[in-house]
């Protein structure tokens, strides 16, 4: 026996369907956003990653060299992908331009709750949009799609935070643009370590200053009202007070588009990865559990750094399939899917080819028929067909071929009626006005 390998899933079809009811709503409300859906390889070159992403995904990529020597990985993320595509047609491209993906990725990651090796994302990204609509826009599709999931507001919260605020608050703290990069990795993960490691990743950025650092650090994390952070930013000058509008612009626009009461002011997100330049986002679960079921961000320099042109403003997330999942079962929100034929069509031994012409006719008018693949009794077969779940059942024995007939049969309360073969598919058509046949879309 083989089992799958660490951090891999199989999906027999119960699963399946969890799985595609979850991918069904993030395509329905993307599409009420307006936005477009796209594809990309799952295999790229390795270097698409090493660098763009930042050191944390670097870690955790599934690479190999392939037949041609080339190196190779399989994609932890979509972004540098969606980038490269839009960079190779920014000249020609409508914008803004509004990309939304539902795909399979992989991070050679610890496989534990809420974390494989391969998992599913929905992306969302907006490109060519400097403005704060555009990060508006992006947060109130992400919320809609919980919300749509049967989230209320009470049972996730969307923590925001903001990268460009953060380099301002290290500018001032006499962070220089070379240390910055190591002191934002040292906050994103300060949450998950102890306060001691904390200040040694401070002090190895820049020494001697590591406790001080810890200190400052902390007091700006723990900053979670529009008021306290508009008199942090007013310290850090004119460029602090237009950070203090774009901030206030976008709650009200959050606001505005009904996703305000799920916001959270939270400086202590920076996120891990290392393309992001302004407004970032993580969305958790109110009761603190578990990890992060979405995150994203505005990441202006991306564009521009992977097609050495000019840059191109955008911004984006993803939300991933298993904490969603796991959150989304936790709160008995997961539909329990029965999958059930529409018809279930019964034939006599000798009119085995009527039989069989009936099911075709009925599949190719749009239902979904089945019948017993095993040579039996009408008994036996009539048996099957109500392990099946099918409402009704087609019968064709000796006399409905003499006639030239079918017999419906209500497999519920047993009533049966013979109609002329050829008006079969309109009198079912008929039963699936009455509501008679559940299931067929
Ligand atoms: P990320 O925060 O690395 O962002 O991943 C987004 C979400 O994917 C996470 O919140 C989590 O739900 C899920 N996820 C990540 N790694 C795993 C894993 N190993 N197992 C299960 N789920 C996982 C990004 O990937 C950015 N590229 C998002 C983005 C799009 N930013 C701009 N546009």
């Amino acid at each position: 026996m083989f089992d799958t390998l660490p951090g891999f899933r199989d999906f027999p079809p119960e699963a399946c369907s969890r799985r595609n009811h979850i991918f069904r709503v993030f395509r329905t409300v993307a599409r009420a956003f307006d936005f477009r859906e796209f594809e990309a390889p799952i295999l790229e070159p390795l270097d698409l990653y090493v660098e763009k992403s930042g050191e944390e995904i670097v870690g955790q990529l599934f690479h190999f060299e392939d037949k041609g020597d080339r190196r190779v990985a399989l994609r932890p993320e979509l972004t540098p992908s969606l980038a490269r595509m839009v960079a190779a047609r920014a000249n020609s491209i409508a914008k803004p331009v509004k990309w939304f993906n539902v795909g399979e990725h992989f991070r050679y990651e610890r496989p534990q709750r809420g974390r494989g090796r391969s998992f599913y994302q929905f992306n969302a990204d907006l490109l060519g949009e400097p403005g704060v609509l555009a990060d508006a826009e992006l947060i109130s599709l992400l919320v809609a799609i919980l919300e749509t999931l049967g989230l209320s507001e009470s049972l996730f919260s969307v923590r925001l935070s903001d990268r460009a605020s953060w380099v301002l608050f290290l500018d001032s703290l006499g962070i220089t643009e070379k240390q910055r990069p190591v002191v934002l990795d040292a906050i994103d993960k300060s949450g998950r370590r102890k306060p001691e490691q904390t200040e040694e990743a401070l002090e190895n950025a820049s020494p001697g200053k590591g406790a001080e650092l810890l200190e400052q650090v902390n007091e700006i994390k723990s900053i979670d009202t529009m008021d306290a952070l508009a008199k942090r930013l007013e310290k850090c000058g004119e460029a602090g007070r237009s950070r203090s509008s774009e901030w206030s612009r976008l709650l009200t626009l959050l606001e505005a588009h009904g996703a305000g009461s799920c916001i959270r002011i939270d400086l202590s997100i920076v996120r891990g990865l290392a393309y992001y330049t302004g407004f970032v986002y993580e969305v958790f679960e109110t009761t603190g559990e578990g990890r992060a079921l979405a995150g994203g961000g505005r990441y202006d320099h991306l564009i521009g750094k992977l097609s050495g042109g000019p840059d191109m403003p955008a911004a984006g997330f993803a939300i991933g399939d298993m904490t969603l999942s796991d959150c989304l079962e936790g709160n008995g929100l997961l539909p329990t899917y029965v999958s059930a034929p529409d018809l279930f069509v019964v034939g006599g031994n000798g009119q085995e080819k009527e039989t069989l012409s009936i099911v075709s006719r009925v599949r190719r008018a749009g239902y979904s028929a089945s019948y017993s693949l095993k040579q039996s009794a009408f008994g036996k077969q009539f048996r099957e067909a109500g392990k099946s779940g099918a409402r009704y059942a087609l019968v064709i024995g000796e006399e409905e071929v003499a006639e030239d007939s079918v017999t419906i049969k209500d497999l519920g309360s047993g009533v049966e009626k013979r109609v002329a073969s050829k008006s079969l598919v309109s009198k079912l058509e008929g039963l699936d006005e009455e509501g008679g046949l559940p299931g067929r879309e």
